[in-house]
């Protein structure tokens, strides 16, 4: 098991379409950046779709489920995952 953070990104097409896309390069610039991309357990989920879709896009940290994330609250996300 791995103690590194979980990051699930979900890829559906309306979480794509609404901003996961844009999400998704946020999250991989932040751990490009810093070189945290070992540190971090990626995922790209093809589809979360648990009757989240309307509140999307969806981004899970660790069990948590962020709704409605904009690029700001991606980068928020990324800087509570990553402190320092
Ligand atoms: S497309 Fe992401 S929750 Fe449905």
């Amino acid at each position: 098991m791995s103690d590194k953070p979980r990051i699930t990104i979900c890829m559906g097409s309306s979480c794509f379409a609404r901003g996961n896309e844009k999400n998704l390069a946020v999250c991989e610039k932040f751990l490009e950046d810093r070189g945290l991309k070992d540190e971090v357990d990626l995922e790209l989920e093809a589809s979360l779709c648990t009757g989240n879709c309307a509140r999307g896009p969806v981004v899970i940290v660790d069990g948590r489920t962020y709704t409605n994330v904009d690029q700001g609250v991606m980068l928020d996300i990324m800087q509570k995952t990553f402190p320092g």
